[in-house]
């Protein structure tokens, strides 16, 4: 089986921070969440890799994966030129594919239990294509599944108004090459693009055997801010405290890490929370379920239930459910109550 990685879009949800960076890149826990995919293909023992990549954002994908050896993947990047879908992305990698089963995992989903349990059951049942499902409080703003009585699925709905079930499809999707056939049948959506999930139904109106089962853990689709704090905090559950940096005159609590190079004096730190290399924090409450960048500067601020990016200076202000772009300023006087930014790389907000 060959992997398919989705690294392209544009990102829209998440502006202004994906104006400077692709979404794939954002990072959760101080690891871009593209990398949590690659390492659950290596773990499912999936090698050979295709990222898709756009033309904005392809370059830094490429060299944020590179050989792909700290994963156990050999990558190839393929171009998609324009955002024409998820089914025109497959298309594109049908070539590399060339005549093998392929499991599609979207470049911005998290999950927590791996694909390596969805890949023996694909394997185990050798359907033509295999879909996972999550309950969803929100499912129109997903593809919904429709099962019969005995777990068949035979509707597939991109984002409808009114979904008819909250079973959502998440980003991970696995085929045999008969897939080929769907992709030369569907046309474009509503919204001019192929979509995936056309091509699904397509397989069972041709009487393609598509399997569905329910993810076991958690999944994220980290498309939104609120999405990708949930992933955060969700990530952070499993974090296990290791100190490498200093830490003096500190009050800390629960599960903790200072990378390498850091410094925080008179803090108080609630965890989980992990602090990037060469930090510098001084008098500040930091946590919990908070990420702090590589080479941030926090001084008198508080910040909690938030991710800053790489080298972003902060002082006085308190920050809650927050996302701050790489190299972003925030000081001077700060606002009496906690705020809530979403903040794009080097802007700077002045009080
Ligand atoms: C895509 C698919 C949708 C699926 C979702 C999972 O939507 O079109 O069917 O449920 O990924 O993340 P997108 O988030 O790209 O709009």
């Amino acid at each position: 089986m060959k992997g398919v990685v989705l690294a392209g879009g544009a990102g829209s949800r998440l502006r202004p921070i994906t104006f400077a960076m692709s979404k794939q890149l954002v990072p959760v826990a101080n690891q871009p969440i593209l990398f949590y995919g690659l390492y659950d293909l290596a773990e499912a023992g999936i090698t050979d890799v295709a990222i898709i990549i756009s033309p904005e954002t392809g370059q830094e994908i490429r060299d944020a994966v590179g050989d792909g050896s700290r994963f156990g993947i050999k990558p190839e990047f393929i171009l998609q030129d324009s955002p024409d879908g998820l089914a025109h992305a497959l298309q594109l990698a049908m070539p590399f594919a060339d005549g093998d089963s392929v499991l599609m995992y979207l470049g911005d989903n998290l999950v927590r239990q791996g694909v390596a349990d969805v890949v023996g059951d694909f394997e185990e049942h050798q359907p033509n294509a295999q879909i996972l499902l999550a309950e969803v409080p929100n499912p129109s703003a997903f593809g919904v599944a429709q099962l019969d009585a005995e777990g068949h699925v035979y509707q597939l709905l991109e984002k409808p108004d009114n979904p008819p079930t909250n079973l959502a499809l998440v980003g991970v999707y696995l085929f045999d090459n008969t897939v080929q056939q769907a992709l030369d049948a569907i046309e474009p959506s509503d919204r001019g693009e192929l979509e995936i999930t056309d091509a699904i139904q397509y397989m069972i109106d041709s009487g393609s055997r598509v399997r569905a089962s329910m993810i076991g853990g958690w999944w994220k689709d980290t498309g939104k801010k609120e999405d990708l704090l949930h992933a955060s905090e969700l990530v952070l559950e499993s974090l296990r405290t290791s100190l490498k940096g200093q830490v003096i005159d500190c009050r800390l609590r629960g599960e903790i890490q200072v990378g390498v190079g850091s410094k925080l004096v008179d803090c108080d730190v609630i965890g989980p929370v992990v602090i990037g290399s060469n930090v510098e924090i001084e008098r500040s409450t930091i946590g919990p379920n908070t990420t702090i960048g590589d080479g941030c500067r926090i001084t008198d601020a508080v910040v909690r239930k938030s991710i800053l990016m790489k080298e972003v200076e902060l002082t006085q202000w308190r920050l809650t459910d927050s996302l701050v772009g790489r190299r972003a300023s925030i000081g001077g006087s700060a606002p009496p109550a906690f705020v809530e930014l979403t903040l794009g790389e080097r802007s700077e907000i002045i009080g």
